[in-house]
């Protein structure tokens, strides 16, 4: 099974330059360096590390490493390593304090001088990172990504990058981003090995290590942040109208959903279908609209969108459609689902009644989820994705971009389902499914390749 677009991000990394630069025995020169360098490190610092975890275990205690889930290449979750640098300190009610208040003198030293980056190495040696990359940021934000800036995961994230060096956290995440997409397009090794010696320059000078009025960087609110359940001008006086695209079965119970949280919560002016084959101008009570005829009447920054049709491939062509037309996808979820505080749900994702999104999910850009689905804990949608009524997928399980699960489907926890993969209704996944098949039955198995990339005929 390949593992390229598993994750799949806002962008189509398959065919995009980066993925070929890092590929073949480049990517293994790149790794044989990693390897020599990280064990090099970690002989040669190996003093300094005993001393750094005697200073966190003395200073906060144990544990000494802070864990925590981020993403790797084209989005795969692996486990970062770092000394500890914060406390727990809480306050009355026990919540968490403020950054600020949490960071020890031991963790500003540590900080200051980059040391708590050192169990990294381990990283590097065990494949999950580089030496240089794109940093890995936290799983929160993949869906927040512009399809341009989603393509830093085309390539190995590392400890330092491009960005690390042009400043670090003195820039805003968008030139961070922008250095990033530069290093994807232009790597080579020469230039990693620019990068490792121009950090050590930096580090020795302590440049950029926080931005200014923040402890760490403030969080990436997004590029096409979603905006669920809000009407996002509307204190600046612009009319939202919220357009579902495809005025069809689905989108009759998209616009059943919509009607219903607009009176509970009046996010919309107006709800309307677009449409560019319906000849009516009107279905289910709304009227219907081609899309340009939508966008003269009202304006792009007038509308959010939401795309009402079953089939991946055309959910992603309408997304294309309605990134070039520059109109936001909002995300409508239901308030009769239950979705995890700490779950993520991207723009343009619809979310029907019903449905379970558990701790610490990923929903990727534009995916529907039809009533009554169950989606585990850690679990990772790429984009374009539709689950069907009744599904359940356990936790820590992966699914590509443009897959499809049928009615009732059941997937086990810790199961990858590929890219663009068709999984049959009722059907027991017990393995992985990989890429561009469809696959039925219990146990369910690969039957045949997905050439036409259509569900319903
Ligand atoms: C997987 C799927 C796309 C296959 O459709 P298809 O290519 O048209 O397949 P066919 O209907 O031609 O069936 C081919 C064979 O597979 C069998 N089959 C089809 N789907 C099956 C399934 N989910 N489980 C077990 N066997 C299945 C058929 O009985 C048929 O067997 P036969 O050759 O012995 O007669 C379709 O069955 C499916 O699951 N669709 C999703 C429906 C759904 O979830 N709708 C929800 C709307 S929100």
């Amino acid at each position: 099974m390949t593992d390229q677009g598993v994750f799949s991000l806002p962008s189509t990394s398959k065919d995009s330059r980066s993925q070929f630069r890092q590929s073949g025995c480049r990517f293994w020169i790149k790794r044989a360096f990693d390897c020599g360098a990280a064990l090099c490190g970690l002989i040669v610092l190996s003093p300094v590390f005993i001393a750094a975890s005697v200073l966190v275990w003395l200073s906060m205690g144990r544990p000494i490493a802070f864990r925590q889930q981020r993403p790797g290449r084209f989005a795969r979750p692996f486990m970062l390593l770092k000394f500890r640098t914060m406390s727990d300190g809480r306050d009355a009610g026990g919540k968490l304090l403020p950054d600020a208040d949490r960071m020890t003198r031991v963790g500003r030293l540590l900080r200051a001088t980059s040391l708590d980056e050192l169990p990294q190495l381990w990283n590097v040696l065990h494949g999950d990172i580089s030496l240089v990359g794109p940093r890995p940021l936290l799983m929160e934000y993949l869906s927040r990504y512009s399809p341009q800036q989603a393509r830093r995961h085309d390539v190995m994230p590392g400890i330092t990058g491009w960005a690390q060096i042009n400043g670090r956290n003195a820039l805003t995440w968008k030139e961070k981003f922008a250095l990033d997409i530069w290093y994807v397009d232009n790597w080579t090794m020469m230039l990693d090995l620019r990068i490792v010696m121009l950090t050590f320059m930096r580090v020795l000078k302590r440049d950029g290590i926080s931005r200014a009025g923040h402890v760490t960087m403030p969080e990436f609110m997004g590029a096409n942040v979603a905006a669920p359940l809000k009407s996002r001008d509307r204190d600046v006086g612009v009319k939202m109208n919220l357009c579902i695209y495809c005025s069809g079965g689905f989108g009759k119970e998209v616009l059943d959903i919509a009607r219903r949280l607009n009176r509970a919560h009046s996010l919309w002016d107006r709800i309307v279908f677009l449409d560019d084959m319906r000849e009516e101008s009107s279905f289910y009570g709304a009227d219907v609209f081609r899309l340009e005829a939508a966008r003269e009447r009202f304006g792009a920054a007038a509308m959010q969108a939401v795309i009402a049709n079953g089939e991946p491939f055309v959910r992603k062509a309408l997304l294309e459609k309605l990134d070039k037309a520059g109109i936001d996808t909002a995300s409508l979820v239901d308030d009769r689902a239950v979705i995890s505080e700490t779950a993520t749900i991207g723009a343009g994702a619809i979310i029907f009644p019903g449905c379970f999104v558990s701790s610490m999910a990923v929903i990727g850009r534009n995916i529907a989820i039809i009533a009554g689905s169950t989606i585990g804990h850690d679990t990772v949608f790429g984009d374009n994705c539709m689950v069907s009524g009744q599904v359940n997928i356990g936790g820590g399980c992966s699914i590509g971009s443009e897959s499809y699960l049928g009615m009732g489907a059941q997937v086990k926890e810790h199961t990858r389902i590929g890219r663009a993969a068709i999984v049959g209704m009722g059907s027991i996944v017990f393995a992985d499914i990989p890429d561009e098949v469809i696959a039925l039955g219990n146990p369910c198995r690969p039957m045949r390749p997905n050439i036409n990339k259509r569900i319903f005929g």
